[in-house]
């Protein structure tokens, strides 16, 4: 058997973008294989992923795909699975895999926030569940068909874990088994407080993009959107200061402005989900900032307000 055989779960923009990427990089070796929610899922698969990035041709590739509720019982265990569906659809999916993991099978998890990737790494045998934070942008332009609209980079590493100090050994080879060069990964030895920072930055950003229901870039253009997010800054820095398990982070309003420049034409993937009518991963953003605050007895208003914002507009499905 293949040691490097990798599953993908998720046929969002990076789920597709990822496992069009892993099977570039393994082309001697066995075809990633795309996993579906379920059999309906499977049966609106074409058989294959587009990507279409800006100044170069379409490229189509042929990968197999599973649904997550019909694998036969007699499947081998999975190797490496790089989860991409949203932080609140892992768990869940995980429980119906549960199955076919076993000890060690290395989990790669995609997804925004932090709660889901500290719960895993507990949870699972100490070095493997490795946490990637990416700065590539892409969107789908049709079902399994992405754009990958902005060309960024990658950083791997683990979250701390009391029985595993073997971190730079895992590290290195998970990279190796990765599209390292394709989708420009890096090995981060200081992945917790890069999660933090952009939990940080998401708990900033995405709310308001969806109550100005504007570009990531006009939350600093519009005066009005600009104030409100230097203070819900202020707000989550405070947090961060005065919560125990989170570490030193640099000045977040300085962060913050940055990526929001950095990304200005983009549609936050809150604001995106909320335009197309999907549950968004604001629970697992200022959700999970407002449980932490009253863990310890803090106070976060401003993140309150945004959290029943998002959610109102949630419910309404408008
Ligand atoms: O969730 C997002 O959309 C992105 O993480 C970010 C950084 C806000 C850019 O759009």
């Amino acid at each position: 058997m293949a040691t490097d055989q990798w599953h993908v779960l998720g046929a969002g923009a990076m789920g597709c973008l990822w496992a069009a990427a892993l099977q570039r990089h393994q082309q001697t070796s066995t075809n990633p294989v795309l996993l579906l929610r379920n059999t309906a899922a499977l049966a609106r698969y074409p058989g294959m992923i587009t990507i279409e990035s800006p100044g170069s041709e379409i490229r189509q590739f042929n990968l197999p795909a599973k649904a997550v509720t019909a694998l036969p019982d007699d499947m081998p265990a999975i190797q490496n699975l790089l989860i991409a569906c949203k932080a609140q659809d892992t768990e869940p999916a995980l429980d119906t895999l549960a199955p076919w993991l076993n000890e060690s099978s290395r989990i790669v998890l995609l997804q925004n926030g932090i709660r889901v990737q500290q719960e895993l790494t507990q949870r699972r045998a100490p070095g493997t569940v490795f946490c990637l934070s990416t700065s590539h942008g892409a969107w789908i332009r049709h079902p399994f068909h992405v754009v990958h609209a902005g060309i960024g980079k990658a950083w791997l590493g683990l979250l701390p874990s009391a029985a595993h100090d073997d971190t730079t050994q895992a590290l290195a080879i998970m990279l190796k088994s990765l599209p390292f060069s394709e989708m420009n990964v890096r090995a981060d030895l200081h992945m917790s407080q890069r999660l933090w920072l952009k939990f940080a930055i998401n708990c900033a950003i995405n709310p308001l993009t969806v109550v100005y229901n504007c570009q990531n870039g006009a939350l600093l253009s519009n005066e009005l959107a600009r104030e409100h997010l230097q203070q819900l800054c202020i707000e989550i820095s405070l947090l961060m200061n005065a919560l125990p398990e989170c570490p030193a982070l640099p000045d977040i309003w300085e962060q913050v402005k940055q990526v929001a420049q950095a990304t200005e034409h983009n549609y936050s993937s809150t604001l995106q989900d909320i335009r197309n009518h999907k549950t968004t991963e604001i629970e697992h953003l200022n959700g999970w900032l407002c449980e932490l605050a009253s863990r310890h007895q803090l106070a976060c208003p401003l993140n309150q307000q945004l959290l029943q914002a998002v959610r109102d507009r949630q419910s309404r499905r408008i």
